[in-house]
């Protein structure tokens, strides 16, 4: 294992945010002074050592030590079994460092186009989240897993948490605009409807979000509404075809 990628975590503990540990928990616990069962760090490594990364995980990923260890938040840190392998987080941790040294190591092979290489860290990826995904993906997820409802409170907790700290893609409107065209697909118009709403109240200068929103009215059969939004559309954006050529289809429609 490459000491220099692993030294440098002593500069993540640093330049990061540092979760400092509770206090009641530092009087009682010290770090080993030779730990049982690295595997992936340098083995010689002395406790004191890990004290950089492991703050730097924590901190990465916006988690206490309880999600990689075996031991509960809020208890001293001298009834954790730190050595076990028992958390499957910890394995996953592993094969995250592994993956990291590998991609630093292909970092490492280019010239790189500003004045040093730039290296990826964790929290590259985690920034400050336990698994790194995409606002769309949340939403999927979600969504899959318990339902329409689910994912917009999941969607408003994740903007609560999150809004402003670069994690997710907030401030564009692609997230849950394609996220309401999988609604959609999944047969459901009226739940489709519900999340174009959202995002015409949080991007109401945008055509394209009125457009999604007309088209999944006109999906769950609501013409007059529609025809509304897509009017509104060409009124933001002279140049949308598409809500043309569809307000197009439902006069001739109404004609019929
Ligand atoms: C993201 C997961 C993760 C978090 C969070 C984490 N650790 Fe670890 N920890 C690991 C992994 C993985 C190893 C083993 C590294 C190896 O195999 O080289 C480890 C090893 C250790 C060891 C060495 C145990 C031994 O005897 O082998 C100690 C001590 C430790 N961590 C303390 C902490 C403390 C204290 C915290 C909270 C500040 C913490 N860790 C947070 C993943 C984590
Ligand atoms: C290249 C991006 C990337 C980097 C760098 C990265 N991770 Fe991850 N990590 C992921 C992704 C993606 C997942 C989610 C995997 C899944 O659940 O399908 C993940 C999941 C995890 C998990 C499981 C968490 C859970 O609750 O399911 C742990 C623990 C973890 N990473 C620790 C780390 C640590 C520690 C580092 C730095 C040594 C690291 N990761 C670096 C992308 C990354």
């Amino acid at each position: 294992m490459s000491r220099k990628v692993f030294g440098n975590f002593g500069a993540i503990a640093l330049t990061a945010l540092v979760l400092a540990l509770p206090s009641q928990a530092q009087d009682q616990w010290m770090w080993p002074d030779k730990p049982e069962n690295l595997q992936v760090l340098p083995k010689d490594w002395p406790g004191s050592r890990l004290r950089a990364p492991m703050r730097g995980f924590t901190s990465a990923l916006g988690v206490g030590c309880s999600h990689c260890h075996v031991g509960e938040e809020g208890k001293p840190l001298s009834t954790y079994d730190f050595a076990s392998d028992e958390n499957p987080n910890k394995n996953r941790a592993r094969e995250m460092l592994r993956m990291l040294e590998s991609i630093n190591g292909h970092l490492e092979k280019i010239e790189p186009s500003g004045d040093k290489p730039v290296n990826m860290w964790c929290h590259t990826c985690h920034s400050g989240r336990p698994r790194p995904m995409t606002l769309r993906e949340e939403l999927g997820e979600t969504y899959r897993a318990k339902g329409l409802d689910a994912a917009l409170t999941h969607y408003a907790q994740l903007r609560e948490n999150y809004y402003g700290k670069g994690a997710y893609n907030f401030e564009g409107e692609s997230a849950l605009n394609s996220f309401g065209y999988s609604v959609l697909k999944n047969n459901d118009a009226e739940g489709a409807i519900r999340v174009f709403k959202l995002n015409a109240e949080r991007f109401p200068e945008s055509g394209n979000v009125w457009d999604s929103l007309a088209e999944a009215y006109m999906k769950a059969g609501h013409m007059k509404m529609a025809e509304k939004y897509y009017q509104k559309s060409i009124e933001l954006d002279p140049r949308n075809q598409n809500a043309k050529d569809m307000l197009k289809k439902i006069e001739e429609e109404e004609g019929e």
